[in-house]
């Protein structure tokens, strides 16, 4: 039973990891929607007061560290980079990187104390091999892969891994609102497994990497892509 602390648990891939890592461990989840229920603050995570928040409200429910965290929260902007506001830019670098950035330095003190934690971020193969007109999100999701390496060289004694999940398409509300019906179908023509993947798959990978088994895998950029990147 580890305490576990998931953002973007409202939604899609989070939603799917909180549901299957509920089954034996203790959640805090969050997101921006209101809901009623003691694990869960609503916030943005734009606002750095309000992720300190978020950490303090998680550590109070479990009168105890934060033993697992996984940054999920995450949004997609689609457009070339000259129609890029800067309000985009640092919007998005700070919901899809810096949030996580704080959070991890917010947690890491105690699962130091405890000789134990995992960090687990969820990218995207966008920050592996790019995409063309998604620069500024490719950015924030290969920020990931440099985080996740130096962080766990940085913790490499503490039994403490950090690894990223690159997910290649997933069926979620963030695909349903990017892709209209042709270019979903698109999707499914260039995929080699021909298909989206499940955000089950990205559950069920989270839940081994935070067993004991997965102790060695850490500083990793994993893609979950139905061979998307694997080349044509
Ligand atoms: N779907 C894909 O094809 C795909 C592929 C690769 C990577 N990813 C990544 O996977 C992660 C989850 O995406 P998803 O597809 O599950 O999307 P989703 O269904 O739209 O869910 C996004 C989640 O993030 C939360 N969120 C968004 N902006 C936030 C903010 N400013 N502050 C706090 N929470 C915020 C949302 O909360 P509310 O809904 O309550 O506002 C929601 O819980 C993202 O990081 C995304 O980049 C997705």
């Amino acid at each position: 039973m580890k305490n576990i602390l998931i953002t973007g648990a409202t939604s899609g891939i989070g939603k799917q990891i909180a549901t299957v890592l509920s089954a034996d461990n203790d959640l805090f989840l969050s997101g921006r929607r209101k809901l009623d229920k003691v694990n869960y603050y609503a916030c943005d995570l734009v606002d750095m007061f309000e992720i300190e928040t978020l950490y303090n409200k998680a550590i109070e429910y479990f009168n105890s560290d934060i033993d697992v965290l996984i940054n999920c929260a995450g949004q997609y902007i689609y457009k070339p980079i000259e129609k890029m506001s800067f309000d985009e830019i640092s919007y998005l670098l700070d919901v899809n990187f810096k949030s996580a950035y704080i959070l991890s330095s917010l947690v890491i003190e105690g699962m130091k104390k405890n000789n134990w934690g995992r960090i687990i971020n969820i990218g995207s193969i966008s920050g592996v091999v790019g995409e063309a007109n998604a620069s500024l999100y490719s950015a924030t999701k290969s920020a990931f892969n440099g985080f996740s390496k130096a962080l766990a060289l940085e913790v490499a004694t503490n039994n403490i891994t950090i690894n990223t999940i690159n997910p290649g398409w997933v069926e979620t509300p963030l695909a349903q609102n990017a892709l209209n019906q042709e270019e979903r179908q698109e999707v499914i023509d260039i995929t080699p497994q021909k298909r989206f993947v499940e955000p089950i798959e990205i559950a069920n990978l989270c839940k081994y990497l935070i067993s004991n088994s997965a102790k060695g895998i850490t500083g990793q950029g994993i893609n979950i892509c139905a061979g998307l990147t694997c080349g044509c």
